[in-house]
């Protein structure tokens, strides 16, 4: 059972989001996953003066994660929006879902909030179709580590 409300997702994800270092994009993120035990872990994005080298919040979210010792995301709550700006809708991006894809189920629930309050759900299917994943480099019968 779900131990926090979607708003309390959602506050952690906008604390987390004032921790983001975007000194290049301005561009800050939040991420919360709770994890298959309920617990939370967080995230935001740690940029870096070459570039690509910076990290997305989704990304230090799933690092947190393995670290505490979850091992499936049953909920990942992010935010976004230029410098201190409203949030706006902050979709993860491509390498992101695919981050998750690992960690995910059909039960995940990706969650996302306008700059208004509106929360957008879904789940990864419908984020990342026709998924490449675990089952495609693994034999069927082992199990998440
Ligand atoms: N960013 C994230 O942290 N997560 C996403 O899913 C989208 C983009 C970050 C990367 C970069 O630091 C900034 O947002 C602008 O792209």
């Amino acid at each position: 059972m779900p131990t926090v409300t979607e708003d309390e997702l959602f506050e952690r994800a906008v604390e987390a989001r004032q921790r983001a270092y975007a000194r290049y994009s301005h561009f800050r993120v939040g991420a919360v996953i709770e994890d298959e035990s309920g617990v939370i872990h967080v995230g935001c994005n740690v940029e870096n003066a070459a570039y690509p080298v910076g990290i997305c919040a989704e990304a230090g979210a799933i690092s947190a994660m393995r670290v505490a010792g979850g091992t499936r995301i049953r909920r990942i709550a992010v935010v976004g929006g230029l410098a201190d700006g409203p949030e706006t809708v902050c979709a993860p991006c491509g390498a992101c879902r695919q981050r998750i894809a690992e960690f995910s189920d059909a039960t995940t629930r990706i969650l996302l909030r306008d700059g208004a309050g509106n929360v957008q759900r879904f789940d990864l299917s419908s984020l990342l179709p026709a998924a490449f994943g675990p089952v495609n480099v693994l034999p069927l019968s082992s199990a998440p580590e």
